[in-house]
């Protein structure tokens, strides 16, 4: 590796982006590109505005700049939002995807997509990368979607598949499970979860180091990153209640049922982590053990 390279970061804002701007090595700069028009301060980061739905705009990014690696998790990701807005949601992801892909095969840049644990239908999990793909909802299908056309246009490229993430994000950043559940019984406001729905839940820092890892390594194919503890969101917010000691009492149990409206969501999409151990030498890491190092950076939640 030469000195100072360079990688892009498409989705720099989000909570992935904020776990690998948290935990890059030394000797390497990060390009993020978001697509609201604000500005980012206190940051690693060098981010940019750019919509990666504007073919002509992510060319002339890819012909200002050489970049050693291009990690691509920039589109919509709300399950309940893209159910919603569909088409939307396609242009955001499916076009945006094609844009990225296509200017790094002509680039010759590494491709690193970010895809999901939604691409399956949660009936026989623990999920292997050699699974077979099958989506309940439209945030499934359009991420299948995506992994197809970077895996048939970038045979070389690497496809990660994060599970539910949580961590400190960016004060711009959407909620994510942790920081919803500590919001609210903080407020002492009383919240419903299921004990039907079953992850891995994966720490955003750990998942930071993982992408570096697979940005130094350049695994080819599929590889699953995911934590070490299965459990549904109601035992989920019962951990935040207890490392963050707020009030258990609020949280109340309920079947997925109780939300009629929201978009389907597969029961049990719990990942095999093997080949994250094997090929990137890192070990999933206990919920309690990501809340707790959560709680130790509190003053650094921006
Ligand atoms: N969060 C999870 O639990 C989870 C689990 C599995 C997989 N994933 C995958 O991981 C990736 C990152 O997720 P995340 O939770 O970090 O996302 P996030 O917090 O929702 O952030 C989305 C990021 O994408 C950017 N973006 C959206 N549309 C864009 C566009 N048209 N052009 C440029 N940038 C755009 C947003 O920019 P603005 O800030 O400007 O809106 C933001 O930086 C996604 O691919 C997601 O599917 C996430």
């Amino acid at each position: 590796m030469t000195t100072r390279e360079t990688i892009l970061l498409t989705g720099s804002t989000g909570l992935l982006g904020k776990g690998m701007e948290e935990t890059a090595p030394a000797g390497w700069r990060i390009l993020g590109v978001h697509q609201r028009d604000y500005k980012v301060d206190d940051s690693r980061v060098r981010h940019l505005a750019l919509d990666i739905r504007d073919k002509r705009a992510v060319d002339r990014l890819f012909a200002r700049h050489r970049f050693a690696a291009v990690v691509h998790a920039g589109g919509i990701a709300s399950v309940d939002y893209v159910e919603q807005h569909y088409a939307e949601s396609l242009e955001s992801n499916v076009v945006g995807t094609l844009n990225i892909s296509s200017a790094c095969r002509r680039a010759g840049a590494h491709l690193v997509y970010v895809s999901t644990n939604a691409v399956f239908d949660g009936a026989n999990a623990p999920y292997r990368e050699t699974d077979a793909a099958r989506p309940v909802n439209k945030y499934g299908r359009i991420k299948v979607e995506c992994e197809r056309l970077v895996a048939e246009t970038l045979p070389h490229s690497t496809i990660v598949r994060p599970i539910l993430m949580y961590g400190w994000n960016h004060v711009v950043g959407r909620p994510n499970t942790a920081t919803w559940i500590y919001d609210k019984l903080l407020r002492g406001e009383r919240i419903h979860m299921v004990t039907d729905v079953y992850e891995n839940p994966l720490f955003n820092l750990q998942c930071g180091r993982a992408l570096w890892a697979v940005v130094r390594r350049r695994p080819r194919g599929i590889i699953h990153l995911a934590g070490r503890d299965r459990v549904n969101r109601h035992r989920f917010a019962l951990k935040v209640a207890k490392v963050f000691r707020l009030d258990f009492k609020l949280v109340t149990p309920v079947r997925s049922s109780f939300f009629p409206d929201i978009a389907p969501r597969p029961k049990n999409t719990t990942l095999a982590t093997e080949r994250m151990r094997r090929e990137l030498g890192v070990a999933p890491m206990s919920l309690e053990e990501g809340l707790l190092r959560m709680k130790r950076t509190m003053r650094v939640k921006a």
